[in-house]
C-alpha cells in the first residue's frame, strides 16, 4: 500500500489566500472543499446514513448492478476514484468483482482529506489484500496530472460530488478529465437528478441537525487555516433550492453583528446580523445536463444506470 500527499499543509499561504478571497468577496463565500477536514469527513459519513439523505440509498444498488455489467472488463485495470471519501462506495463495486480479477487491479483513491485517504486505504487493504492500493491526497481540480496513466483506467466520480462545482467549473473539470483520459479509459459519473423540491430540501435540512453541524464545521476549518475567531454557534444553517440554477444552496446566516480578527493582517472583518456566508452549491441535473457534461469532456454516453423514479443516475462515458 502506498500513500502520496500533494496537498499544501494547513495554514499554508495558498490555502489562506483562497479562504481570504472568499471572505473578502460580496456576498462572502467559503469554497465547499473546506468542509472536509477529519471532522467534516466524519459528519459527511453520518449524513449518508440519514433517512432524509436519499442519494446513497439509490446510488449504492446502481453501483452493484454497474459492477456486475463491467466486472469482466476490469482485468489489469486501474480504478481511480475522485473524491473517494470513506471509500464505502467502491467497496460495493469491488464486492461484485471476482477475487482473481481484483488481484490484477490497482485502486487509486484521490481526496483532499488526508485522514480519509489513510483510513480508507488501510481498511481496503485489509478487505482486499490481493489488490494494489495507492492513495493520493490531492485536489482533483489542480492535480489531475499526478494520476498514473500507463494502464486502462476506470475513473469513478460518485455521490454527485460534481454537483458541488459551479457549472463553469464542472465544464472545465470535465474538459481536463477528457484530456487525461486515454481511448480505452472509462468514466462512471454519479449525478443527482432534478426531482420534487420538498424531497431535495429535506435532504439538506435533516431533523437531527447533522447537515447543520457539517455546514458550521467549515468555520472551524477556516479558523484552523486563518487563525480567525469564528464561533460556529453564532451562525444558523440555511439550505434551500434555487430553481434558477437548479441547485441546493447552503449558507451560514449570522445571528448577530460581529468582528472577526485575522491574525497577521491589519484588518478586521465586519459581519452584520443576518449576513450570509455561501458555503455550498449542490446542482441537480436533467438528462440534457448529462449530454452537456459528456460533450464538455469529448466523451460519449455509453449507458445510463438509473432507478425507477430517475432520482439518481450513474452514467458510463467513453472517449468519443
Ligand atoms: N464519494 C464519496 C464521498 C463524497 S463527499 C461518496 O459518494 O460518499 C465529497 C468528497 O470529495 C469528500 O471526501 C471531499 O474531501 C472530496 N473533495 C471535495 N472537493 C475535492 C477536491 N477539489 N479534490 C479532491 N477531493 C475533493
Ligand atoms: C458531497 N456532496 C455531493 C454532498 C451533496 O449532497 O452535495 C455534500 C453534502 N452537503 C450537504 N449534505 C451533503
Amino acid at each position: 500500500m502506498i500513500i502520496e500527499d500533494f496537498m499544501p499543509p494547513t495554514g499554508e499561504s495558498s490555502v489562506r489566500d483562497r479562504l481570504l478571497a472568499g471572505l473578502r468577496s460580496y456576498p462572502k463565500m467559503i469554497p465547499s472543499m473546506f468542509f472536509y477536514d477529519h471532522r467534516g469527513s466524519e459528519l459527511f459519513e453520518h449524513i449518508t446514513g440519514l433517512e432524509e439523505y436519499y442519494p446513497p440509498k439509490i446510488e449504492i444498488p446502481l453501483l452493484a448492478s454497474t459492477a456486475r455489467k463491467l466486472r469482466h472488463e476490469l482485468k489489469d485495470c486501474d480504478i481511480v476514484e475522485l473524491g473517494s471519501g470513506d471509500c464505502s462506495k467502491i467497496s460495493v463495486f469491488l464486492d461484485e468483482v471476482p477475487e482473481d480479477i481484483r488481484a490484477t487491479m490497482a485502486y487509486y483513491p484521490v481526496d483532499v482529506c488526508k485522514e480519509a485517504i489513510e483510513k480508507s486505504a488501510c481498511n481496503l487493504h485489509v478487505k482486499y489484500p490481493e489488490m494494489e492500493i495507492h492513495g493520493i491526497t490531492a485536489d482533483f481540480l489542480e492535480h489531475m496530472e499526478k494520476i498514473p496513466g500507463d494502464r486502462k483506467r476506470f475513473f469513478c466520480f460518485f455521490g454527485s460530488t460534481i454537483g458541488n462545482l459551479s457549472e463553469a467549473k464542472a465544464m472545465e473539470f470535465m474538459g481536463n478529465l477528457g484530456e487525461v483520459m486515454n481511448d480505452e479509459d472509462r468514466l462512471i459519473l454519479g449525478m443527482d437528478m432534478v426531482k420534487d423540491i420538498d424531497v431535495i430540501e429535506r435532504a439538506y435540512n435533516d431533523s437531527q441537525g447533522v447537515t447543520a453541524e457539517f455546514n458550521k464545521n467549515i468555520l472551524n476549518v477556516t479558523n484552523d487555516n486563518l487563525g480567525t475567531n469564528f464561533d460556529p454557534d453564532d451562525f444558523e444553517h440555511v439550505a434551500f433550492f434555487n430553481r434558477e440554477y437548479s441547485r441546493i444552496e447552503m449558507h451560514l446566516r449570522a445571528k448577530r453583528d460581529m468582528e472577526i480578527t485575522v491574525p497577521g493582517l491589519n484588518e478586521k472583518m465586519i459581519i452584520v446580523k443576518d449576513e450570509m456566508i455561501h458555503t455550498e452549491n449542490s446542482h441537480k441535473y436533467t438528462a440534457k445536463d448529462i449530454e452537456k457534461l459528456a460533450d464538455a469532456a469529448g466523451l460519449d454516453v455509453e449507458e445510463v444506470f438509473t432507478d425507477d423514479r430517475k432520482w439518481f443516475s450513474l452514467v458510463e462515458m467513453v472517449k468519443r
